[in-house]
């Protein structure tokens, strides 16, 4: 219907050419060719413009999705700007960048704040008059977005029974992408892993990605290996983990305990030992302490006073007799 109408509008424009000016309602809506990029959350202005520069305000506006001309997300006619019949998704999301007086400028530019993963894509700006429509088409582009660094982890697998080869469950984790990424395991050769794995995604309000991927595999097929986690234009994030446990497991784990139980009470009772051999020690030196002053001295000791003495008897003698010859002098 519009579209006839419209080129019906054309050729009645053609053939009436000397009299359509902007006084007769024909205009024209500007709109950036190039794709708008946003962040995901943030907010962001579409512009369009009438051209040639006229009063929009007499006019009927729609901002819409391709597809949604009877849900739009801003919708302005008879002088205000309409509540009803606008798309849900939108609401409280939406404003005119400089407000109704704006379009007195014809100025039309929206306001999207609160970007969500589900934004991106077309958005038609649609401005009529009783006599002439016309829309330009804005492409709104989301940026990528790289998450938190890999956090790697490797687990006893809770399906190891213990078996010649026994398996671990490493796990590789990371939030925060735009949009969903990829998420591959390597070995130390760099071949692709892809038996016995898992991968979960979840987005948040926003649309960010969270994902998770676990692996089951065999120590002794790689030493190491790779998680990589990447989104299709190529933004990536990598990390490795040995596949060796340091935390022990199973009957190692109980061998383990059963040392440090073992340690630990040889511990106790050497420390109990010690502190009771050193009371017993001090109670024997005090009893020593007790027979000398009784004078309970073994022959050997009473040698050595003895000799001691002797000593001191010998050094005296000697100072008499220097004396005695320092006299003489
Ligand atoms: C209309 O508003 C947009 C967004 O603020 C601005 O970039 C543009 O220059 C304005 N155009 C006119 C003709 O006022
Ligand atoms: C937009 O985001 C801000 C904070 O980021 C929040 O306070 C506000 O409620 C959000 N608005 C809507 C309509 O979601
Ligand atoms: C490996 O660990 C992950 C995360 O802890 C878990 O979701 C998954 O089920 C485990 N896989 C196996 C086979 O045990």
């Amino acid at each position: 219907m519009k579209t006839t109408l419209s080129v019906w509008l054309c050729l009645l424009a053609a053939v009436t050419a000397p009299l359509s000016d902007a006084t007769t309602g024909h205009f024209s809506v500007s709109v950036p060719s190039e794709p708008i990029s946003v962040w995901l959350g943030d907010a962001v202005v579409l512009p369009c413009t009438v051209t040639p520069s006229m009063d929009a305000r007499d006019l009927e506006l729609r901002w819409y999705r391709p597809q949604k001309f009877n849900m739009p997300l801003l919708h302005y006619k008879e002088h205000q700007l309409q509540t009803s019949s606008l798309d849900p998704r939108y609401r409280d999301r939406v404003s005119l960048e400089h407000g109704t007086e704006a379009l007195a400028r014809g100025n039309l530019s929206l306001r999207l704040r609160n970007i969500t993963a589900a934004d991106p894509g077309e958005y038609v700006c649609y401005v009529s008059s009783d006599q002439w429509y016309e829309k330009g088409q804005v492409s709104l582009h989301l940026n990528n977005l790289v998450g938190s660094p890999l956090v790697l982890s490797v687990q006893p697998s809770n399906g190891d029974r213990g078996g010649a080869q026994p398996q671990v469950n490493v796990t590789c984790v990371s939030e925060g992408w735009f949009p969903k990424p990829t998420l591959t395991w390597r070995d130390s050769k760099g071949t692709e892993v892809k038996d016995q794995q898992g991968v979960y995604y979840s987005t948040d309000a926003q649309g960010l990605v969270s994902v998770t991927g676990w692996l089951l595999y065999s120590p002794s097929d790689s030493e190491w290996l790779s998680c990589s986690v990447s989104l299709s234009q190529g933004d990536s994030r990598e990390g490795r983990v040995l596949t060796h446990i340091h935390a022990p497991s199973g009957w190692m784990a109980a061998f383990i305990s059963l040392l440090v139980l073992i340690l630990l009470s040889a511990i106790i009772i050497i420390t109990v030992l010690l502190v009771r051999s050193r009371r017993r020690g001090r109670k024997e030196s005090k009893g020593n302490a007790v027979r000398s002053a009784e004078g309970d001295v073994s022959p050997e000791e009473m040698k050595e006073l003895m000799a001691k003495d002797m000593d001191t008897e010998v050094q005296k003698r000697d100072l008499e007799d220097m004396r005695k010859k320092a006299g003489k002098i």
